[in-house]
């Protein structure tokens, strides 16, 4: 595969009506915040465009630092080093390919680039909206598909995902045949692979995310794949390091493993939230609201760990469960420009039992986190799983 030909869409402004509307300054509402806010999300696609272009500067590297060896040193090398550069060259073409697509509607927010003679991927001009560091947020991206939405991650799914969803219909048996759905939020949910696995359940089941990288990847994912392994691709192929054999780093993976579209059914809801969870769901028309609230690798994600379970505590029903699975991996720990409130999970509980909530079905449970079994090195978290019931 030397060149991938790029269809270049129509914007879709699905998701940004605020943003959009910047475009057509009738409204002289437009806050400065907002203006933040486009540019952000502008970063964030200028990352995706730049996949090919940053995977160019790695192949390079790799390259030249292959020139270096002597040329019996070379020869002598039990593996072809060259074939694996190929390869190497091949997963990346994909993996643009992928993220091209998922980003490809957005084309028209810069006119600025000159695309108009673009044909080819490779030949797409570097765009230099994009942040220091955006590359590796969508690395992980890519990972994240092998975690929700491949095959292989299905072991994954199963030491987090099984044990909430059965923890879930336990609470609520009736869910598939009441009437009257359970509300159910996934603050954090990343590709969605949970929220539609409790749709699919018969719960109402809404997703909440503020990373653009999610929000785009998922929306991709869920609403716009026909069919069942439609794409494929190389989450690892840029980790050399780590490697038994050779074509470890070249597992592929397809996605989507499930197509969204053929198992929901017209009576099934599943959505999705854009906006930071304090601030989209912590006010007064929520309280109260939800039957159940789902933080899967979630709780650590907080500057102040107690904001979110105050506003868990405040937008549950009363007699509704919250289900928590993950670490207390604090994410703003040793960023010494942000809060972090680290509390170790004795206190947190002591602080969700005065709360008012009952702690039931408590267990550790090992899980990985978007873990490839070809990789020699991988984190287990001891995940602490628990069900509090709001008194
Ligand atoms: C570690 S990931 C877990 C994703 C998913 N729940 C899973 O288990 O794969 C945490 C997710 O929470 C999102 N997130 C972090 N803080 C958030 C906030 N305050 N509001 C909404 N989403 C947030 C991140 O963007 C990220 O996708």
């Amino acid at each position: 595969m030397d060149q991938i030909e790029i269809e270049i869409k129509e914007m879709d402004a699905l998701y940004f009506d605020k943003e959009y509307a910047i475009y057509h300054p009738s409204n002289n509402e437009i806050l400065q915040k907002d203006i933040h806010e486009f540019q952000h999300f502008k970063n964030v696609i200028a990352c995706f465009y730049n996949y090919t272009n940053d995977m160019k500067i790695e192949l390079q590297r790799i390259k030249t630092h292959f020139q270096v060896l002597k040329p019996e040193q070379r020869n002598n090398l039990l593996m072809n080093y060259e074939e694996r550069i190929k390869k190497f060259d091949y997963c990346i073409k994909k993996n643009a390919h992928f993220c091209f697509l998922i980003v490809a509607a957005y084309v028209d927010m810069f006119p600025e680039m000159d695309l108009s003679q673009v044909t080819y991927l490779s030949d797409l001009p570097y765009f230099p909206h994009a942040q220091h560091g955006d590359i590796s947020k969508l690395r992980i991206t890519l990972k994240q598909f092998y975690r929700d939405w491949s095959l292989q991650g299905q072991a994954e799914r199963d030491q987090s995902y099984k044990l909430i969803i059965d923890c879930l219909q336990q609470f609520y048996p009736d869910a598939r045949i009441k009437n009257v759905k359970y509300q159910v939020l996934l603050p954090g949910a990343g590709l969605g692979r949970l929220v539609f696995e409790l749709a699919s359940r018969g719960f109402a089941a809404q997703g909440n995310e503020f990373s653009y990288f999610m929000l785009l990847s998922s929306h991709f994912i869920i609403n716009l794949t026909q069919k069942k392994n439609q794409y494929e691709l190389y989450p690892f192929a840029n980790n050399f390091c780590n490697r038994l054999c050779e074509n470890d780093q070249f597992e592929q993976v397809k996605v989507p493993d499930v197509v969204p579209a053929d198992i929901l059914t017209e009576n099934d809801e599943m959505s999705f939230v854009a906006g930071e969870f304090i601030i989209v769901y912590h006010q007064p028309k929520y309280f109260n609201f939800w039957d159940s609230i789902i933080t899967c690798f979630f709780i650590d994600t907080a500057n102040n760990v107690l904001e979110y379970i105050d506003a868990i505590y405040d937008i549950l029903k009363t007699k509704g469960c919250w289900i928590n699975f993950g670490p207390l991996e604090y994410h703003f720990a040793n960023q010494f420009s942000e809060t972090s409130i680290e509390l170790s999970y004795e206190d947190l509980k002591h602080y969700i039992q005065q709360k008012g909530f009952e702690i039931k079905c408590e267990q550790m449970q090992e899980s990985t986190y978007n873990h490839s079994k070809l990789d020699q090195k991988y984190l287990i978290y001891n995940c602490i799983f628990f069900m509090a019931i709001k008194k």
